[in-house]
C-alpha cells in the first residue's frame, strides 16, 4: 500500500490511506466532474488528479479551514481545476447547485485512522 504524508501547519502527520486501492476503484472510469467531501490535506485530491488528467472539475470540501489552506497548497498544480469549499458534505446538493453542476462522475469521501499508543 502507497501512502504519501504532508504535514499541517500544527505539525501533525496528514497520511491519506489505501490511495492504491481508491484509484483502483475508479480505474477505467472517465472523470470529468469530481466531488470529493473530505479533503483534508489534499492527499487522495493529489493521486487522483495525477491518475486522471482528463478531470475538468474538482470540486472539493472540507469543514476545516485549515485543512483547505495545506489543500491549496498540496494541489497548486491543478489549481485551474480545483474549487474548493469550506463547509459539510452533508451540504452536497447546494454545493453542488452553488456551482451549476446536475451530476458528477465520481465522488469520494473518507474518514482516518488514528494511532492510540
Ligand atoms: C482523514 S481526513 C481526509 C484525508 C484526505 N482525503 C487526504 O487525502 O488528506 C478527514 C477530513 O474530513 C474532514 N471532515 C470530517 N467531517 C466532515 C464533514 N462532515 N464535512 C466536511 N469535512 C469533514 C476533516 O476536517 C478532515 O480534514
Amino acid at each position: 500500500m502507497k501512502q504519501t504524508s504532508q504535514s499541517s501547519s500544527k505539525g501533525r502527520p496528514h497520511t491519506p490511506i489505501m490511495v492504491e486501492e481508491v484509484l483502483k476503484g475508479f480505474e477505467g472510469v472517465e472523470l470529468k466532474v469530481f466531488f470529493e467531501g473530505t479533503l483534508g490535506a489534499g492527499g487522495h485530491a493529489s493521486a487522483i488528479l495525477e491518475a486522471h488528467p482528463e478531470i475538468e472539475r474538482y470540486v472539493a470540501c472540507d469543514k476545516d479551514p485549515e485543512a483547505i489552506e495545506i489543500a491549496k497548497e498540496v494541489l497548486g498544480p491543478w489549481k485551474d481545476k480545483l474549487e474548493l469549499i469550506q463547509g459539510d458534505f452533508a451540504d452536497l446538493d447546494q454545493h453542488l447547485e452553488s456551482l451549476g453542476i446536475k451530476e458528477v462522475d465520481g465522488f469520494f469521501l473518507t474518514w482516518g485512522s488514528r494511532q492510540c499508543s
